[in-house]
């Protein structure tokens, strides 16, 4: 080691590699949740953060020295003193440990991200009916709109605490010229205090989690399930649910899964079949009887019988509307926005109502926003 007298050893490698851990996949999370695409992605930094959070909260009762949360300097008069003397004294000498913005910082750090992690859980369990609170969606299904503005509200408030921190070790580094900015790649810090040391059983502890961070990062981006992203909905038998319904219905195309729409779509629709978007469907194709059947089969299953996703984010964005399109919804308006006109028209995918070419398995009643994809 190529120590000089005025460093002090402050960060072994493991508290490193941990700190940008938390750091990246704070970012990363954040930046994937405005792509659909990136959704996998998006879990899987999600969870790491909460792997990586949940570590340094221990950390701080059983880690070494500088890291425990009793170092920390917390009183307002600390903080004043800290800011006080950064403005009058640009050469001050800094220790080795946490100082009292820090301090302040890193406890805010764990409050908001917490919240974010969990709110995130919750969101993915109530509104996907995915991950490990899947059982959630159930019953609690109507709480992930409110679940979802503290994730965004917490998730920026925590993007631009991070930035005032980044702004904050540039100030160090550039104005007080104190190297902070390497301190987290080399461990030293220029500062007065003893070198940090740490025991072996915390080592361990340490990259356990750092390996168990890598492995979530595989099982969760690769794109076979499990109990991290398994939804609750199996795909479902429309043929065995209802023969007839299955068998008139599918003749010009897949399965229109009942829970799309609401009830008073479905009388509509039904009632409507002799003008059904242009072809007739008359008494020869659907007799009374299967008629019946059909229109009650529906109206069983209809959006307000459901706990999918899209099924109560259409009945919440319809209002008074009852149209018998989905591209007349404004949620399914919302959600394809960005899609050019043009796509819809091309050749694999003819029109906006074929759903089935860029969500597979929605015949079967399917919606995954994992597997959402556009041919080309
Ligand atoms: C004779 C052919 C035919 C039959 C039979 C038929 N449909 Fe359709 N259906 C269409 C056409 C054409 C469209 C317009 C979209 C398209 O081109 O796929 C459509 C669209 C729909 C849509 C709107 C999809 C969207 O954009 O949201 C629903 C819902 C629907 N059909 C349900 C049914 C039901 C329920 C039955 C059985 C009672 C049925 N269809 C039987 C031809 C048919
Ligand atoms: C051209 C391909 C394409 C077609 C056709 C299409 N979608 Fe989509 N859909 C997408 C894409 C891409 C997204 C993600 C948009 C985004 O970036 O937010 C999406 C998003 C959605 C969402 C929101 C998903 C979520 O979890 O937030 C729903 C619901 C949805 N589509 C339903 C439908 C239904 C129902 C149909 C048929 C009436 C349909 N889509 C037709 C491509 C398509």
């Amino acid at each position: 080691m190529n120590k000089k007298s005025h460093e002090v050893f402050v960060w072994p490698l493991c508290t490193r590699i941990i700190h940008w851990i938390i750091a990246s996949s704070f970012f990363f999370a954040f930046f994937t949740s405005f792509y659909h695409h990136l959704f996998r992605w998006h879990l899987a930094f999600g969870l790491i953060f909460g792997i990586v959070l949940l570590f340094r909260l221990i950390w701080g009762f059983v880690g070494p020295n500088y890291a425990t949360f009793k170092t920390f300097k917390l009183s307002l008069r600390e903080l004043q003193d800290y800011f006080a003397q950064k403005v009058h004294n640009r050469w001050r000498k800094i220790h080795a440990g946490h100082n009292a913005a820090s301090s302040w910082f890193t406890l805010i750090v764990l409050g908001l991200g917490s919240w974010i992690v969990l709110t995130g859980l919750l969101l993915q369990g109530t509104q996907e009916a995915s991950g490990i609170l899947s059982c959630l969606n159930e019953h609690y299904f109507h709480l992930s709109s409110t679940f979802f503005v503290f994730h965004e509200v917490l998730s920026y408030l925590l993007f631009v605490w991070a930035i005032i921190h980044i702004v904050g070790v540039l100030i160090e580094q550039f104005y007080h010229k104190t190297q902070m900015l390497f301190a987290m790649i080399t461990g030293y810090k220029k500062a007065d205090g003893n070198d940090a040391s740490v025991s072996m059983v915390r080592h361990l502890f340490a990259y356990a989690v750092i390996g168990l961070s890598i492995v979530t990062l595989y099982i969760v981006a690769h794109s076979s399930e499990t109990f991290l992203t398994k939804s609750r909905f199996e795909k479902r038998d429309f043929k065995a649910e209802n023969r007839t319904f299955y068998e008139k219905c599918t003749l010009c195309h897949k399965t229109y899964p009942p829970f799309m729409l609401p009830h008073a779509s479905w009388i509509r629709l039904m009632d409507g079949l002799n003008n059904h978007f242009g072809e007739q469907i008359t008494e020869n194709n659907i007799t009374k009887e299967e008629h019946i059947n059909i229109k009650e089969y529906l109206l069983s299953q209809s959006a307000e019988t459901s706990t999918h996703k899209v099924a109560f984010k259409t009945l919440d964005s319809l209002g008074d509307m009852r149209p018998i399109s989905m591209s007349k919804v404004p949620y399914w308006r919302e959600a394809h926005k960005n899609i050019e006109k043009s796509t819809f028209k091309s050749l694999p995918i003819k029109d906006a109502s074929n759903c089935f070419v860029c969500h597979p398995d929605f015949e079967y009643g399917i919606l995954d926003n994992t597997r959402i994809h556009i041919p080309r």
